[in-house]
Order: C-alpha cells, then structure tokens, then sequence
C-alpha cells in the first residue's frame, strides 16, 4: 500500500460531541466495519473508505470482534489499513471493538464470560495490531452469566491498559441501569450505550435514551440508515450490488409497499429541505441532544461523503 498523506486541516469538517458525562469527544458520525471490510472486499477500496473518513473528521472507527465475513476478517483488515495509514496519527482516532456474539467454537466464544472478554480483546488487539482500543462493549446481554462477572471483566480490561473506557450494547432497561452501577461504584465509568436507533426504530427513545442520560452515560446509535432503507437506495427496486441482494441480516420481505410508500414520503420530505433521505436520517437522530454519535456504514467513498453532508449542512 502507498504511504498515506493526510490532507490537513481534517478537524473543521466535523463536529465533536461529549460522550455523557466524560472527558471524551466523539465525532457526530463515526464509521462502522459490520460490513463492507470482510475477506471479499477489495483491501484498497476499504484504505480509500477509511482514509476519507478520517480526512473528513471521522476519529471513531467501530469494530467487533466478529465483523467480516468470517469473523475477524474486519480486524484484519483494520490492521492493515491502521498499519499503512493511521499508525502515527493513533492518538487522534478512537478505536472500539466489542465482545459477547459468537465467535470462535466450543463453549468460550461466545456471551459474556470473563474467559470469553479477556480472550476475545486479546485475539482483538492482535488482528488490529494495536496495543489497546479505546472502547471495549459487552456486545449484547447474556442471560447466564452474572453481570457481576461480565462487568467486573471490563473493569479489570481498563485496569490492565488494554481498553481505556468501556460501555454496553443492546442491554435491556433494568440490566443497563444495574451495569452503570456496578460500574460507577468500580470508578470505570460506563462510557457509552450502543443500540439501534433510527427513523423506523424509535424504541429506545423511552427508556434507554433518558436512563443513560441520567447515569451520564452517552448513547451511540448504530444502523442509523436502517442498513440503507433510510437512503434512496430501494426508492426504485432493489440493486444488485446492495446489502439488501448479499447480506442474511437485511431480508427482501422487509421492504413492503407500506414501508415503501412511507420511505417515498420521507425522501419528498427531506428533498424539500433540501437533503437527500439519507442526510435527512442522520440529521433527525442527531437532534436529540442524548446521542453523542450516530455510526454509519458506507460500501464506497461517495456514500461515505454525502453522508457526511448531514454534518456539514447543519
Ligand atoms: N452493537 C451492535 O450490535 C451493532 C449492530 C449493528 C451495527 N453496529 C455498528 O453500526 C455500524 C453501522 O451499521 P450499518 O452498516 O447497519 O449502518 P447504516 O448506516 O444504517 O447502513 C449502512 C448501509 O447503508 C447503505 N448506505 C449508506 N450510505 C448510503 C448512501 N448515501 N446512499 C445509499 N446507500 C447508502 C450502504 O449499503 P449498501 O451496502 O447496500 O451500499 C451501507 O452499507 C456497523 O458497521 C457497526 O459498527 C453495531
């Protein structure tokens, strides 16, 4: 790979918000690896991608240990592009990976052991060829497993140096609220809870949003575009190339006439005030003062830059 230029100055594209009650600055958007940098993807388009984001005031990169496919391909793939492009500029980029979905066999690869946690960062740390990330997740809740154990796991992650904050991913109301003390009386500070939350899914608004609010904890939203529903992308069928046509999580029978009568209504909507669907998106979940950053996916550099838009516009 060529040695990577960056174009300077980066920071004035973007705005920075305060994740809860932290000292930390997130970018109003940051850029997720779920899809788009597995074993498939062509290495160079994935550098540009990351490149661009970064040029353009994107510091949060979002992984897990899982991404790809196969899992831990989207790792690898970070590592190289961190190795090649961002390796001097590591204190200006937040890095995040998370643990908890399956990953390897057998009955440690999974949920929210301590031997799962400890394991995957480690595997993690190696695959991104980095020394620490910046936030480690609880990935999703397990039912099993004490949240005394999974959370005094992150506690000792942060002791150890190998994660500065921690957070929590998909929680349900009662378990979030009993990790955010668990973890404020341990003095590691729940510093984020990441869930899905956009124009179609709007169930975190009653409880999640304002009990984190309260704890001073700050709210990250994934799947923001709704996996490119909220982008014009199905207004007119479906493409070949979409997530729609290639990936399990995102399923044709999804898009009906109603949902797609109801898109057609919000890109009218949103062309009016001059954004396209997708700007439009963005910009109603970063309304609401709670999020610190929204985190999109983006399968080229041109998906990446009109999103950026939603920003830049505000
Ligand atoms: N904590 C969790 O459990 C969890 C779960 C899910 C996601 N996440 C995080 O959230 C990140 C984002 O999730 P996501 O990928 O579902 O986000 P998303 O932003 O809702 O969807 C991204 C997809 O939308 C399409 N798209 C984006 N911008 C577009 C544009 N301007 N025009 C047309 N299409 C556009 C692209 O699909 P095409 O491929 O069709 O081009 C892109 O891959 C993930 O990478 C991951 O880091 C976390």
């Amino acid at each position: 790979m060529d040695n990577y230029r960056l174009t300077e100055p980066r920071y004035e594209a973007m705005k920075y918000r305060r994740c809860g009650r932290s000292g930390l600055l997130l970018p109003e958007i940051s850029l997720g690896f779920w899809h788009n940098f597995g074993e498939a993807a062509d290495p160079e388009k994935c550098r540009f991608i990351v490149e661009a984001a970064f040029d353009n005031g994107i510091t949060c990169f979002d992984l897990a240990n899982n991404y790809g496919p196969p899992y831990g391909s989207a790792e690898e793939m970070f590592g190289r592009i961190y190795k090649a492009s961002l390796e001097t500029h590591r204190d200006e980029i937040i890095v995040t990976t998370k643990a908890g979905h399956d990953m390897w066999p057998g009955p440690y690869g999974e949920w929210g052991s301590r031997k799962n946690l400890m394991a995957s960062l480690d595997q993690s740390l190696r695959r991104m060829r980095l020394d620490y990330v910046d936030i480690f997740y609880s990935h999703r809740p397990d039912p099993v497993t004490p949240l005394e154990e999974t959370m005094q796991a992150l506690v000792d992650i942060v002791r150890q140096g190998k994660a500065l904050y921690v957070g929590i991913s998909k929680y349900p109301p009662e378990m979030a609220v009993r990790a955010y003390q668990y973890l404020r009386e341990a003095h590691v500070p729940c510093l984020v809870y990441q869930g899905r939350y956009n124009m179609l899914e709007r169930g975190h608004e009653e409880r999640i949003l304002p009990q984190a609010a309260a704890a001073g904890v700050g709210y990250v939203a994934f799947s923001p575009l709704a996996q490119g529903l909220l982008t014009d992308r199905y207004l007119n069928g479906i493409p070949e190339d979409s997530r729609m046509r290639h990936s399990k999580f995102l399923n044709e029978s999804v898009l009906t006439p109603e949902l797609l009568a109801q898109l057609k209504a919000w890109n009218e909507q949103a062309q009016a005030e001059g954004y396209t669907l997708a700007q439009y998106a963005l910009r109603w979940i970063l309304r609401r003062p709670e999020v610190a950053s929204v985190i999109i996916g983006a399968s080229s550099v041109e998906q990446l830059k009109a999103n950026l838009k939603a920003v830049s516009a505000r």
